[in-house]
C-alpha cells in the first residue's frame, strides 16, 4: 500500500506530461463526411414519438409552433432538406457542436438556446421556453439525426459555408440582375415569395413576413455563403462567388422587420 500510491501517481504523471506537448503538436483533424440515417428509422416508442414530433415543427413551424412564428418562413426554409442539407446548417452537425461560445450574446448556449435565437431572429417571432415541449422535441430531432456523428472531429458541411474573402465591394446594382436573373422566377421580383391554396411555396427574402434584420442571413457574407451553396433551389454551387456575394448585398439592402433588440 506504502508503494502502491506513488507509483500510480508517476505513472499518471508519466502518461499525461509527454501527452501535451504532443498532443498540441499534432495537425488538426481532417473534416469528416457524416451521413444521417433515413428518416425511415427514426424508433416506434416515446422517444421516436418526440422526434418525429420535433420533425413536424420543423418543416411546418406555422402549423405545429404558430405562437412562436412573426413571418411566413419554416425552420426548413433555411435548414434544407428537413434539416440534413450539408452548407445549410444541419442538425446533425448543429447538435454536435453544443454548447458553445457565441459572441452574439457573449456567452456558452446550449443547443436549446441557439434555438431559440432562431425563432427571435430567422422565425421573426418568440423564444418558445427552453423546458416547453417546442424546443424538447427539436432538441430530440436534432439529437437523433446526429446519432453516430463523432463529437469533437469537424464534419464537412456542418453550420453554412464560409466564403472565401474577397476583394471586391460586393455590388447591388450587379445584384439585382443576378437576381432577376436567376431568384425572381420563385421568389418574385417583390421578394415577397408566392403561395399557393394558403401554403407558402416560395418563402419570402425581404419584407415584413421574412426575417429580420437581427437574423444570421442579415449579414452579407452568411447570406452570401447560404446562397453561394444552395440557391437557386437545387441548383446550388452554380453561382459564381461574385454574384453570390452581389445578389447577397442586393437582398440584404431590402426592407426587412427590424431587429428586435433594437426596439425600444
Ligand atoms: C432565415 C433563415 C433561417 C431560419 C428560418 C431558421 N434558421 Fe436556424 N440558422 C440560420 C442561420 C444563418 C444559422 C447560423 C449558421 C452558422 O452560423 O453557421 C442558424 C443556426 C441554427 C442552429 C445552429 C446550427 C449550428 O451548426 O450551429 C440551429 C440548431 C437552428 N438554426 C435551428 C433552427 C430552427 C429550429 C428553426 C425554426 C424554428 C430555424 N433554425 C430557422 C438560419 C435560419
Ligand atoms: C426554383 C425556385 C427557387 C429559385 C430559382 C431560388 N430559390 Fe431561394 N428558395 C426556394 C425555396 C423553395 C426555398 C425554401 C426551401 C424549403 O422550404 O425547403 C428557398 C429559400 C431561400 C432563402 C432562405 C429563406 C428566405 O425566404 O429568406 C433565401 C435567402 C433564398 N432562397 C434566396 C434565393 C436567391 C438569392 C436566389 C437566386 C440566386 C434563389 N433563392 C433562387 C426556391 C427558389
Amino acid at each position: 500500500m506504502r508503494h502502491f500510491l506513488p507509483l500510480a501517481l508517476v505513472c499518471l504523471l508519466g502518461s499525461l506530461l509527454p501527452m501535451a506537448p504532443i498532443a498540441a503538436a499534432q495537425e488538426p483533424p481532417s473534416p469528416v463526411v457524416f451521413t444521417p440515417r433515413p428518416d425511415s428509422e427514426i424508433p416506434a416508442g416515446p422517444f421516436g414519438d418526440l422526434v418525429r414530433k420535433g420533425e413536424k415543427i420543423f418543416t411546418q413551424t406555422g402549423k405545429y409552433a404558430g405562437k412562436y412564428v412573426g413571418n411566413d418562413l419554416t425552420c426548413e426554409s433555411c435548414h434544407l432538406d428537413r434539416g440534413r442539407k450539408p452548407y445549410a446548417a444541419p442538425l446533425w452537425g448543429a447538435y454536435v457542436s453544443y454548447p458553445r461560445f457565441r459572441t452574439k450574446n457573449m456567452k456558452v448556449s446550449r443547443l436549446g438556446e441557439r434555438i431559440q435565437g432562431c425563432f427571435r431572429f430567422s422565425m421573426n417571432g418568440v423564444a418558445p421556453p427552453l423546458a416547453g415541449d417546442t424546443i424538447r422535441s427539436i432538441v430530440a430531432y436534432s439529437f437523433w439525426m446526429s446519432k453516430g456523428a463523432p463529437v469533437g472531429t469537424p464534419l464537412v458541411g456542418t453550420g453554412m459555408y464560409h466564403m472565401p474573402p474577397t476583394s471586391h465591394k460586393p455590388d447591388p446594382f450587379n445584384g439585382k440582375k443576378v437576381y432577376k436573373a436567376r431568384c425572381a422566377l420563385c421568389h418574385g421580383a417583390d421578394g415577397l415569395g408566392a403561395s399557393s391554396g394558403g401554403d407558402v411555396a416560395f418563402p419570402p427574402v425581404w419584407g415584413p413576413r421574412s426575417y429580420n434584420a437581427g437574423a444570421g442571413l442579415a449579414k452579407v457574407g452568411k447570406l452570401a455563403g447560404f446562397i453561394k451553396m444552395n440557391m437557386p433551389l437545387s441548383k446550388g454551387d452554380t453561382l459564381s462567388d461574385r454574384d453570390a456575394w452581389d445578389v447577397a448585398a442586393y437582398v440584404d439592402s431590402q426592407p426587412r422587420p427590424a431587429d428586435p433588440r433594437k426596439k425600444s
